[in-house]
């Protein structure tokens, strides 16, 4: 066997230590707030050591949340250890905690999710951090934005909404040269499509709610370090009360096992269904990193180990009525906000009310695509009476 595995290995077998599991195959679910102790002795000891991987009290965790923890580590060679989070929002909040201080500047890309734009503009600003927006293409001319109090650079990669890709090497060789911290939202990459650690980045954020769970039925949130962040991640992470529920952790772990045999037929169909989009005259662009006609596509094929499931249409022309007609009346999509589950979803989506550094270079209505676990021609078939039903109106 060669070392180290291979990820669609690694994915299977990462986290499933059997001195936690005694030999069951998924982690089972642990449940505990009070860990009880022989004698006043032992629990002073316990007090005293390392809690990381070891039963103390419940909010430290068990076995179940250190297995999913410890898979998210595996799955990014170079990275020391992960955190968990009850959501993906709570991750980059806690993230971004563990670097930034009153008085800090933060770089954050203009094509971020926009929660993550509403942590920057409230809770941060009201702690005086301040946040400069940078354009996604910016590459390595990121260095001319960098002043004394400048401290962190964000990154979404592809952005959402608009997936532009960013040019990660070169903003990470930037921030080194410069003694700032990368963070880097790697949600829809995840570490099998592009091993952010390995990129150089210091923080790597994932919403398990989307690809790691795969389900649509549980919140989780992740972020993975490398040996000089944990440290404060861990400290942060704690003083802030942050615990995963042991259901959920088994939930992810158990959605883990199947995300590279999920992704593989999300990229494959996806990509069917965003080229077959590309030759509709409704459709005037399609947002995909694997298309070349995406901003940053050529850093996708330099960087990426491949695509996932979740691209944007910009549509030619049509009014909101419109838009709302196309997507009203599909039948196997799902009008809702959280992707990476194993069913298709649409929503509309009006980036450019988002944007503050840079507009991006597309006008008309722009439609969020989820490409689930479907056969893709039935998904196909679906979309194009959308895309009737849009024309009737537009006409
Ligand atoms: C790119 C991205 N990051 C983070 C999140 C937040 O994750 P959660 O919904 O688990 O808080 C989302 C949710 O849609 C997302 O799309």
């Amino acid at each position: 066997m060669t070392d180290p595995k291979r990820p669609h290995t690694n994915v299977v077998t990462a986290g499933r230590r059997p001195e936690w599991t005694a030999g069951i195959v998924n982690p089972p679910v642990w449940r505990a707030s009070t860990i009880l102790y022989d004698s006043v002795a032992d629990l002073r000891a316990a007090a005293g050591r390392d809690t990381h991987h070891r039963l103390f009290y419940g909010r430290r965790g068990t076995p179940t949340q250190w297995a999913l923890a410890d898979a998210l580590t595996e799955l990014e060679p170079g990275a020391e250890a992960t955190f968990l989070y009850p959501s993906g929002v709570a991750a980059i909040m806690a993230a971004l905690l563990s670097v930034l201080s009153p008085g800090d500047e933060l770089l954050l890309v203009d094509s971020a999710y926009d929660p993550t734009r509403a942590m920057a503009t409230g809770l941060l600003a009201r702690m005086g951090i301040a946040t400069r927006f940078y354009d996604p293409l910016i590459g390595a001319g990121i260095a001319e934005l960098i002043g004394p109090a400048t401290r962190a650079i964000f990154m979404e990669s592809p952005g959402s909404l608009t997936f532009e890709v960013q040019d990660v090497p070169a903003i990470v060789a930037v921030a080194r040269a410069h003694g700032l911290v990368t963070l880097l939202d790697n949600t829809w990459a995840t570490p099998l499509l592009f091993p952010a650690i390995g990129h150089g980045i210091d923080l790597s954020i994932l919403a398990c709610t989307k690809y790691v769970v795969g389900h649509s039925d549980v919140m989780l949130g992740s972020v993975t370090a490398n040996a000089a962040h944990w440290p404060r991640l861990r400290d942060t992470s704690l003083q802030l009360g942050q615990v995963v529920s042991p259901d959920d952790a088994w939930l992810g772990s158990r959605g883990l096992r199947t995300m590279a045999v999920r992704l593989k037929h999300q990229e494959r169909s996806a990509l069917a269904i965003a080229q077959w989009l590309e030759t509709r005259p409704e459709v005037a662009r399609v947002l995909h990193p694997a298309l070349p006609s995406c901003p940053g596509h050529d850093l996708w094929r330099r960087d990426f180990r491949g695509a996932s499931g979740l691209f944007s249409i910009v549509l030619d022309r049509g009014d909101e009525a419109a838009r709302a007609a196309l997507i009203d009346g599909l039948d196997l999509f799902g009008i809702g906000y959280s992707w990476g589950g194993f069913e298709s979803l649409a929503i509309p989506v009006d980036p450019l009310r988002h944007r503050t550094a840079t507009a991006p270079a597309f006008a008309g209505p722009l439609v969020r695509l989820q490409i689930g676990l479907e056969d893709p021609d039935d998904l196909i078939a679906d979309l194009a009476a959308g895309l009737d039903r849009f024309r009737a109106i537009r006409g």
